[in-house]
């Protein structure tokens, strides 16, 4: 029997295979549960990578309220998520009718700059009116997208659009593409709604949270235009002030302030940006252009789309977007506030409109108060001025050196480079600088002999008394330092006060050497002739750094050599 079974499996080989092959099954066995538990764990550390990256925006987009970083966290992990490095975020205009790009990456500018686009219109636009995702599986075919042509020339074939929610309504969208035809999984198009939901509402926050900040900001500067505008200015302070404001707080291209100077035009008085279109002093019609339209129906104008306008408004080039309101005072139209392009690219809001209102509600009002303030001004100036020229009639041998010093005192200034506040103050304190002489009695008037100490303290003291008639009225109280000090010299020699140097006022520096300037070129009782131009210029400069300010009788020097000499003794005689 041994035999018989050594015969039929002698080294017991089948059952060694038997086991071999049960054992290579379990190792196959074994392979496939090794392979799906890969494939398992694979899919596992892709949806931990997933929602690691979803928790990472949620953390993100909550933590900051400023819109800029929210889109660019939206952008990033958006990419992320879905493996591409295209992507774009389209907002919802204020009027709801068209979006506006506001944030993307790996498109080119031309690309970004295909203009906005409509609701309903193109699949961002269909997105948003339906408030459901779309694919474009192949974006060079596809006859919902509307940018063929561009898809070709940026090399994208697929791409996902989906909605921006916030509080149940669309705000924008959010889309991402691909440079090759995609195959979209379900998964991803949850992933992306996912990330679009958190991203809506941050969005829809920082908005919020930027306009109030804007709307405070706003606040403040009409606050203190307020303020700054309420004390007495010039006209051209006034309107150098709202221009300001305007461009730093609506961040515009182009600001143009314009008034009402006759029944039927208005004349750019101030204006900011591009030298173009209306410049300084250009008349516009009222009812024609923008402005003109304003200022004829006093109702304010708010234009996002020039281009989209049958009759283009005239003023401008290049605009693409333009807001004008009414300077209104007491129920009249005195001028126009025009502004147009805002820096950013985007339109002007409904909120860009209120606060432009409000600015011109204060500007008008003190618009109309300098115009009358400058007309005060005027009047006193003429006032005194018929005195001073009264105070001339007595001394004949002064006859209109008062308006020469105020014409050489006033552009000396301007050669200088002085604000305009000093250049007006120096042609009034040309004009009133003697007004102190109105005490003197005619003998000191005419006198040809030296005068007796008595005489001379009175003359020393015409600057005191100038100073005084000039100092008692606000309106021009600010010329009085000028009156009262344009007989110092510098190195202390001078009267009433013995002053040096600085210490005596710029302006008064620049009326002393119009002043002595005139008085060498003229007849005097105590001298038989004038002297020569050449003379009096030879010794200007010898006086300098000793009774006059070596800088300012170089400015002087350079003003009166705008004039040519004839023409001089012409009119000044
Ligand atoms: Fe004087």
């Amino acid at each position: 029997m041994p035999q018989a079974e050594e015969v039929e499996d002698p080294a017991g080989y089948n059952t060694l295979a038997k086991v071999h092959e049960q054992l290579a099954d379990a190792h196959r066995d074994l392979r496939e549960a090794y392979s799906q538990l890969e494939c398992s764990n694979f899919s596992l550390a892709e949806k931990a990578r997933r929602l690691k990256a979803l928790f990472e925006l949620a953390k993100s987009v909550t933590s900051d309220l400023e819109l800029g970083k929210t889109l660019e966290h939206t952008i990033n992990i958006t990419c992320h998520l879905l493996g591409t490095d295209c992507c774009s975020i389209r907002i919802l205009n204020e009027q709801r009718t068209g979006l506006l790009m506001r944030a993307s990456t790996g498109l080119s500018r031309a690309y970004l700059q295909k203009g906005s686009v409509k609701v309903g219109e193109s699949v961002a636009g269909i997105v948003v009116r339906e408030g459901k995702p779309r694919i474009v599986r192949d974006m060079q075919y596809n006859s919902n997208y509307r940018y063929p042509e561009y898809a070709a020339s940026e090399g994208l074939r697929s791409l996902l659009c989906v909605p921006l929610l916030a509080k149940g309504s669309v705000i924008g969208v959010l889309t991402v593409y691909w440079k090759q035809l995609h195959e979209f999984s379900d998964e991803e198009v949850a992933m992306m709604e996912a990330v679009a939901d958190l991203s809506g509402v941050a969005i829809a926050a920082a908005n919020t949270h930027e306009s109030l900040e804007r709307a405070h900001k706003q606040l403040s500067s009409l606050y203190s235009l307020t303020r700054d505008i309420c004390s007495p200015l010039t006209l051209d302070r006034v309107l150098d002030i709202v221009k300001e404001v305007i461009a730093a707080e609506l961040s515009v291209e182009r600001v143009a302030i314009l008034l009402r100077e006759r029944a039927s035009e208005l004349v750019v008085r101030a204006v900011s940006g591009p030298e173009d279109g209306l410049k300084l002093g250009r008349v516009v019609r009222i009812g024609e252009g923008v402005s003109g339209w304003v200022a004829r129906d006093g109702r304010s104008v708010l234009i996002n789309d020039v281009s989209s306008m049958e009759q283009r408004p005239h003023g401008w080039r290049r605009l693409r977007s333009v807001l004008s309101v009414a300077l209104k005072a007491r129920g009249e139209v005195l001028g126009v506030i025009t502004v147009a392009n805002r820096l950013s690219r985007e339109g002007f809001t409904e909120a860009d409109k209120d606060f432009l209102e409000a600015l011109a509600g204060g500007a008008a009002m003190s618009i109309h108060a300098a115009g009358l303030y400058s007309q005060l001004q005027r009047n006193y100036v003429d006032i005194v001025t018929s005195l001073a020229v009264a105070l001339e009639t007595r001394d004949h041998y002064t006859k209109g050196h008062s308006e020469r010093v105020s014409w050489l005192a006033s552009e000396t200034a301007l050669a200088m480079g002085l604000d305009d506040d000093t250049v007006r103050f120096l042609e009034q304190a040309g004009r009133l600088h003697d007004i102190g002489k109105i005490g003197w009695t005619d003998i000191i008037l005419g006198k040809n002999g030296p005068l007796t100490e008595a005489e001379w303290d009175q003359v020393r003291q015409h600057p005191v008394v100038g100073s005084q008639i000039v100092g008692a009225a606000d309106i021009i109280s600010g010329v009085a330092p000028l009156v009262l000090a344009h007989h110092e010299r510098i190195d202390g020699s001078g009267y009433p006060n013995k002053l040096k140097g600085d210490d005596i006022p710029v302006g008064a520096r620049i009326v002393a050497v119009a002043d002595s300037y005139d008085a060498m070129r003229s007849e005097r009782p105590y001298r038989a002739a004038p002297k020569t131009e050449r003379e009096t210029r030879a010794e200007l400069i010898r006086s300098a750094d000793v009774l006059f300010d070596p800088v300012i009788v170089e400015a002087f020097l350079r003003t009166l050599r705008k004039v040519p000499a004839e023409q001089w003794e012409r009119e000044s005689r």
